[in-house]
C-alpha cells in the first residue's frame, strides 16, 4: 500500500518512527509529512532513512520539497492509497474536522480520496473537549477511521486518557482500513477455528500436535481485513489478532461448544484447527504416577467440529475445512470433502514437517469440481489474503447461481 503518515507535534512523535519502520518492513511504501510542530520532534533525516522514501516539511522552505510546490499537495493526495496521521494533536483534527488547510499535510488531507486514519495523542483534559469529541464524530462522519488512544501516564505527568495508540494496533487499523472490502464479505459473520487443541492426561501432562495456529490467525486478519466480522476460536498461546472477537480455548470439546455457540449466527465457517483427534479416557485431576513396566493408556474419539457444524447447517451457510495431509493427500481431501460435506477443503502437504510452524507455504484447494490450481507459495499472511480473495470469488459466483 502506498501510504502518507502525517506526524504532528507531539512528545509521541518519536514512535511514528517506530510505525514508518514497521510499516515499510510490511513491504508498504511510506512517505512521512511532518508539520512544522511535528519537526520540532522529529526530523527529516529519521523518517527517510527508516523508510527510503522522501520526507515531506510543513512548508516549501522546510525539509524536502520538490520543484513544484503548488500542486505538490495534489500529487502526494493522489499518490495516496491510504492517509494515517499519528500522532494527531487536537490542533489538525480541529483543521481537518472544520476544512481548513494551510499547510501541506492539511492540504492534502482535504485535497484525497484516499481511506484517512487518525491516532489521536493528547493531554486528557484536551482529548475528553467536547470540541474534540465533536471534531473527531465529524471525522468520522466523513468516513475517517480514528484508533483510540489508550490510558496512561502522559508525558505531562498526568494520567488519564490521550496515549497513543500501541505502534502494532495502529499499524493493524492501517491495514484494515485501507484494504478494499469484498461485497460478499463486507458484514458477513465468518467463525474461524484456529491453533492445537490440548487434552489433558493430569495437571501437568497434555495431548497435542506442533500446530501453532499462525495460518488461522492470518486467515482471521485476512477476512477482517476485507470487511468481515470475524469471529475465532483459538487454541494454542499465539496472541489474539488486532480487532478480531477471539474465544480462547483449550479442548476440542471447547472447540466446538464455543463455534456451537456462534454458528446458527455466521455465515460460514472456516476450520483451520488441527484439533486433538484423540483424548485419554479419563483424565485425573492428580498427576499420574509412574510406574515400573509398559502401561497403557485407553483414548477415546474427541467430536469432529466440523462435521457437527456441516450436518446441521443451513443452505445459506457455507463450509471450508483443510487437510493435513503426509501422502496421496488430494485424494484424501476429495474424500474428506464428501464424507464431511464441505465446500471446500484447503490442503496442506505436511511431509518433511512442511506447513506446520514455517512461513512460507501452499495450499491446493479441492473441491465438488476437483482439485484446484495450487495457492502460493507465499508467506502465510500474503497466503492468507490470496485464500480469501479465491474464495470470495467462488462465493460471488455461488451467489450468481453459477
Ligand atoms: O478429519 P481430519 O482431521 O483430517 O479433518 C480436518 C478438518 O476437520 C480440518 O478442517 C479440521 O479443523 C477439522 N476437524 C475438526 N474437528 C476434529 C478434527 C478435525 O473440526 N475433531
Amino acid at each position: 500500500m502506498r501510504i502518507i503518515l502525517g506526524i504532528t507535534g507531539g512528545v509521541a512523535a518519536y514512535k511514528s518512527a517506530e510505525l514508518a519502520r514497521l510499516l515499510a518492513n510490511q513491504g508498504h511504501r511510506v512517505r512521512c509529512i511532518l508539520t512544522e510542530a511535528g519537526a520540532r520532534f522529529i526530523t527529516p533525516l529519521t523518517l527517510t532513512s527508516l523508510t527510503g522514501e522522501p520526507c515531506y516539511g510543513a512548508n516549501p522552505d522546510q525539509g524536502e520539497w520538490r520543484a513544484n510546490p503548488s500542486i505538490e499537495h495534489i500529487e502526494l493526495a493522489r499518490w495516496a492509497e491510504l492517509v494515517a496521521v499519528v500522532p494527531a494533536t487536537a490542533n489538525i483534527l480541529g483543521k481537518a474536522a472544520n476544512g481548513l488547510a494551510n499547510d501541506l499535510l492539511s492540504t492534502v488531507l482535504l485535497a484525497t480520496r484516499a481511506p484517512v486514519l487518525w491516532a489521536p495523542a493528547m493531554n486528557t483534559g484536551m482529548w475528553e473537549h467536547p470540541a474534540v469529541q465533536a471534531n473527531l464524530a465529524r471525522l468520522r462522519s466523513f468516513g475517517h477511521a480514528v484508533v483510540e488512544p489508550g490510558e496512561g501516564v502522559l508525558a505531562c505527568g498526568e494520567e488519564g486518557s490521550g496515549k497513543l495508540a500501541e505502534v502494532a494496533s495502529i499499524a493493524e487499523a492501517i491495514q484494515v482500513h485501507g484494504t478494499p472490502k469484498l461485497r460478499t464479505l463486507k458484514d458477513r459473520l465468518v467463525l474461524i477455528t484456529s491453533g492445537p487443541t490440548r487434552e489433558d492426561l493430569d495437571p501437568v501432562r497434555t495431548f497435542t500436535n506442533h500446530s501453532t495456529g499462525a495460518m488461522g490467525i492470518e486467515l482471521a486478519r485476512a477476512f477482517r481485513d476485507v470487511g468481515a466480522k470475524v469471529q475465532l476460536v483459538l487454541g494454542g498461546d499465539l496472541p489474539a489478532p488486532w480487532g478480531v472477537e477471539t474465544v480462547r480455548v483449550r479442548s476440542a470439546q471447547q472447540m466446538l461448544e464455543a463455534c456451537e455457540a456462534h454458528w446458527a449466527d455466521s455465515d460460514g465457517v472456516v476450520a483451520a484447527a488441527a484439533v486433538a483427534d484423540q483424548r485419554p479416557e479419563t483424565p485425573s485431576s492428580e498427576k499420574v504416577k509412574k510406574g515400573d513396566g509398559a502401561e497403557t493408556m485407553v483414548l477415546v474419539r474427541t467430536p469432529d467440529i466440523l462435521a457437527r457444524l456441516s450436518a446441521v447447517r443451513r443452505a445459506d451457510q457455507w463450509v471450508v475445512g483443510f487437510a493435513a495431509e503426509s501422502e496421496r493427500h488430494l485424494e484424501h481431501a476429495s474424500a474428506k470433502l464428501k464424507q464431511k460435506k464441505l465446500d471446500a477443503v484447503l490442503v496442506n502437504d505436511v511431509q518433511g514437517g512442511r506447513a506446520f510452524g514455517i512461513q512460507v507455504n501452499t495450499l491446493t484447494p479441492v473441491t465438488a469440481q476437483g482439485p484446484q490450481p495450487p495457492i502460493g507459495p507465499l508467506p502465510k499472511d500474503q497466503l492468507a489474503h490470496a485464500v480469501v480473495q479465491w474464495w470470495a470469488l467462488r462465493l460471488e459466483a455461488r451467489e450468481s447461481g453459477q
